[in-house]
């Protein structure tokens, strides 16, 4: 269903306005002085799992949330060594730092693609900030174009990527460094997984050492974090109408199941379910089998990562 994509003034009731609507689970684009960010309540699994279908993304890779300041972060993740010391010169700036996340906070497992880590950053941009602030909830942000797309810089790409799938486009101009933020990722040695609008050489002089580059992608599968979250303990089985009887189900659409991602047939709640019955389920100490999910729109998401839960275990 189209939305009408409505643009926001910056000013008071502008910012409420978005905070608003985050808080009632919509999509707001939002400046930032990097590229302009799709954002949502990085606590709801619905509201981020609309970021994935307003994007068309054929994957749930891990989204970046933005907080207002850096006394926000120890809520959702831990801020030490090095990375605060990052934090401590960087922020409010064009810097991610990818942390380790602290259980049971309520962040959706949508964000952290199931990852033990986030990826955090403070935006400096005043308008950013002052949204974050109004809204008072940590919120998740890829860049706000259709998957394979440019970064937006304006409204006016963001509109011409997203009309009618957003909800409200906070109208900040145009973003002044135009490049995405670095993210550093720590293995427990500081890593950059992605250059960008903060140059890796004042990184380097804060920590008084060079830095390596690592594969952003490597970062994500390493098999530590594959094993323990990607992938449940059990055996799954893919595309299975009929369930073994000793076999727990999850299934999809109207159907006796054990557990089912959405029984109207709904991708966007298949979605938001998909980590938390997944969790469940693998608490249950039986295999899985999973229903056929359609292949088409957040569909592709969820049936990627499937793929990766069914497939064999790297011990
Ligand atoms: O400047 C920016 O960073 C913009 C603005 C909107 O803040 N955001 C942005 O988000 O570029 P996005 O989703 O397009 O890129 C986030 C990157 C992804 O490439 C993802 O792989 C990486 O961050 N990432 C997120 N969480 C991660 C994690 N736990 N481990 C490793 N990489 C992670
Ligand atoms: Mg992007």
């Amino acid at each position: 269903m189209a939305l009408q994509t409505e643009t926001v003034s910056p000013d008071e009731t502008g910012l409420r306005k978005c905070a608003e609507i985050l808080r009632d689970g919509g999509l707001v684009a939002m400046p930032t002085e990097t590229v302009y960010g799709l954002a949502a309540d990085a606590t709801n699994d619905q509201a981020v799992a609309r970021i994935f279908e307003a994007k068309n993304r054929p994957t749930f890779n891990p989204l970046i949330i933005h907080l207002p300041d850096a006394a926000a972060v120890d809520c959702w993740a831990v801020l030490d060594g090095a990375a605060r010391e990052l934090a401590e010169t960087f922020w409010p700036g064009p810097l991610t730092l990818v942390l380790p996340l602290r259980e049971g906070t309520g962040l959706s497992p949508l964000v952290s693609a199931g990852l033990p880590t986030v990826a955090v950053r403070v935006p400096a941009h005043p308008k950013a900030r002052a949204m974050l602030r109004e809204f008072g909830g940590p919120v998740a942000a890829p860049s706000a174009n259709p998957s394979g797309r440019i970064s937006p810089t304006t409204p006016a790409h963001v509109l011409a990527g997203l009309s009618g799938k957003i909800d409200a486009v906070l109208d900040a101009g145009s973003a002044a460094v135009g490049l995405e933020s670095t993210i550093i990722g720590f293995d427990p040695e500081p890593r950059l997984l992605r250059p960008g609008g903060l140059a890796a050489e004042e990184i380097e002089a804060v920590l008084g050492a060079p830095i390596t580059a690592r594969d952003q992608r490597e970062a994500i599968n390493a098999p530590g974090q594959l094993a323990s979250h990607y992938a449940p303990n059990a055996a799954v089985r893919l595309n299975v109408t009929v369930p073994e009887p000793h076999e727990a189900y999850l299934g999809f659409g109207d159907q006796p199941c054990t557990l089912n991602l959405s029984q109207s047939g709904d991708l966007v709640k298949a979605a938001a379910n998909l980590f938390h019955h997944l969790h469940q389920l693998d608490g249950l100490g039986q295999p899985i089998a999973v229903a056929p999910i359609p292949n088409e729109g957040l569909g592709r998401a969820i049936n990627d990562r499937l793929k990766r839960a069914a497939a064999p275990r790297e011990r």
